[in-house]
């Protein structure tokens, strides 16, 4: 998810860059372990595999749970994770404040991992930093759950690195192609990597929170349009360095699964036929061939029309917000059959209890019949005892009497025709695993 919720209208494209060749030819491409120790996810064509039996399961997003200070609340939650059947844990591996925000974060108590102050970050590894990862990891492993890290985000955290070791000026873009920049992301990676690279409590690595041409703050450069592969080059060169660390962790992009097709989806909106933003480059991803590099073990791909199209369900649209998910899932799973590689629906949500309760059992069956991950956004936790509420843990999202962050997304277990969606689905995911 976004931090914000920016409108993207689809708008017809007017130039392909030249495409690139993308590869690093001849040099040797690291490649996973045929065999991965116990207690390791794998894969085996369109499925996961634990142990040598089938893995299937229903995950939680939860971006906020090494943001907490407090150990009892994050073992209750993960407690509350276990008991609702959820098997897998997506959560941010990276959390990074400027030098002008650390007397803020010292007072607050606010976990951060990285600190910029210059052109360079500073790693926080302490008891405010990544020893609170380190209690969220081995406390999912504690319940039986998996962890997603994820290294870096689109929104935000990318222009970090830009508008510190680059200054102001600057196109989003080029988080993906300035060479100091990616080192930078690198040794990063590498820091977290190497932390937890002989941990079965990891599930996969993942490059990106949503990584697009642009991000809310800065605009796409015009070398990153659809067919300049500007992405999928970048997908491949991090995937490929990741596996040259560790050889035995799955690796995925944590894209939004958008498409670039020839012959992109078009529908009607306000009476005006357009081209669909998500499956004509537009947003950066080509997923069909971005499955297909070889250090990217399975797809991701996120839903929220709601935000991405405010046009549906609306008179003249002849598309509903329900509609155009249960579309995008099909697409996912049929890509994925070409790749022989699986997929999760890695991110999902629309605003509203009604809402969600009409339009959840509809995705989540789709998803079911098409066996695949299931990961809604997000997790709500009730009864955290932390500071007694409202404490702003991050920009805007804060914990009111004892609610786990709402961003309108966040479903909780006293929503019980939500909340049954997601135990009923976990139990029959869980049935057909092991
Ligand atoms: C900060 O958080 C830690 C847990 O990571 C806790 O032990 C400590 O008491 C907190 N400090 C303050 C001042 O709240
Ligand atoms: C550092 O953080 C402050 C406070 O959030 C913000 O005003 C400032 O723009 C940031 N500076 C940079 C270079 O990111
Ligand atoms: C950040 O850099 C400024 C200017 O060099 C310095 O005054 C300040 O103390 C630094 N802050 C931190 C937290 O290192
Ligand atoms: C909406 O209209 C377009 C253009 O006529 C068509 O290609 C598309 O299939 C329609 N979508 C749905 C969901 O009916
Ligand atoms: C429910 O969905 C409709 C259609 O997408 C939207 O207009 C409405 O704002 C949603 N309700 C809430 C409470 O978010
Ligand atoms: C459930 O808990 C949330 C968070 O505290 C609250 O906003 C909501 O009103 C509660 N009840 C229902 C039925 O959603």
């Amino acid at each position: 998810m976004r931090l914000l919720s920016l409108v993207q209208n689809a708008l017809l494209l007017c130039g392909f860059a030249v495409l690139s060749s993308g590869a690093d030819a001849a040099a040797a491409v690291p490649q996973r372990n045929s065999h991965v120790p116990r207690g390791f996810v794998t894969t085996r064509g369109t499925h996961f595999e634990l142990d040598g039996k089938p893995f299937a399961f229903v995950g939680a997003n939860s971006y906020w749970l090494p943001l907490l200070t407090s150990p009892d609340d994050v073992e209750s939650t993960l407690k509350s994770m276990q008991n609702a059947g959820i098997k897998v844990l997506r959560t941010w591996g990276f959390n990074a404040i400027n030098g002008t925000e650390l007397p803020g974060a010292l007072q607050s108590n606010l976990t951060y991992y990285q600190t910029w102050n210059n052109s360079e970050w500073s790693l926080n590894a302490n008891s405010q930093g990544l020893e609170r990862l380190d209690k969220v990891i081995s406390t999912a492993e504690k319940h039986g759950i998996k962890v997603i890290l994820t290294f870096a985000n689109n929104w935000f955290g990318s222009d970090l690195y830009i508008q510190w070791m680059l200054g102001a000026g600057q196109t989003h873009d080029v988080f993906f192609t300035n060479e100091q920049i990616i080192a930078s992301y690198q040794s990063y990676v590498k820091t977290i990597v190497e932390r937890y690279k002989n941990s079965p409590a990891i599930f996969a690595w993942e490059l990106m929170n949503e990584a697009r041409c642009l991000s809310d703050t800065l605009r796409a450069g015009p070398s990153c349009v659809p067919g300049s592969n500007t992405l999928r080059t970048w997908y491949e060169q991090q995937s490929n360095f990741i596996r040259s660390l560790d050889a035995n962790h799955l690796i995925t992009t944590g894209g939004e699964g958008h498409f670039f097709w020839k012959d992109p989806e078009t529908y009607w909106s306000d009476h005006t036929l357009v081209s669909d933003y998500n499956y004509n480059g537009q947003a950066g991803e080509d997923f069909d061939h971005d499955l297909l590099l070889p250090n990217i073990d399975f797809g991701t791909y996120h839903i929220y029309p709601q935000t991405w199209y405010p046009e549906l369900d609306f008179p003249g649209s002849n598309w509903t917000a329900e509609d155009w998910g249960l579309d995008w899932i099909q697409q996912h799973v049929h890509s994925a059959n070409k790749a022989n590689k699986p997929v999760v629906l890695e991110e999902f949500g629309v605003t509203g209890l009604q809402n969600k309760t009409v339009v959840y059992p509809k995705w989540v069956q789709r998803a079911l019949d098409t066996h695949h991950g299931i990961m809604p956004w997000q997790f709500g936790q009730l009864g955290l005892t932390e500071d007694g509420g409202n404490r702003v843990i991050k920009y805007a999202d804060a914990l009111i009497d004892g609610a786990s962050p709402n961003d309108g997304f966040a479903y909780y277990p006293n929503q019980t025709a939500v909340w049954e969606v997601f135990t009923r689905a976990a139990k029959i995911q869980n049935a057909r695993s092991g």
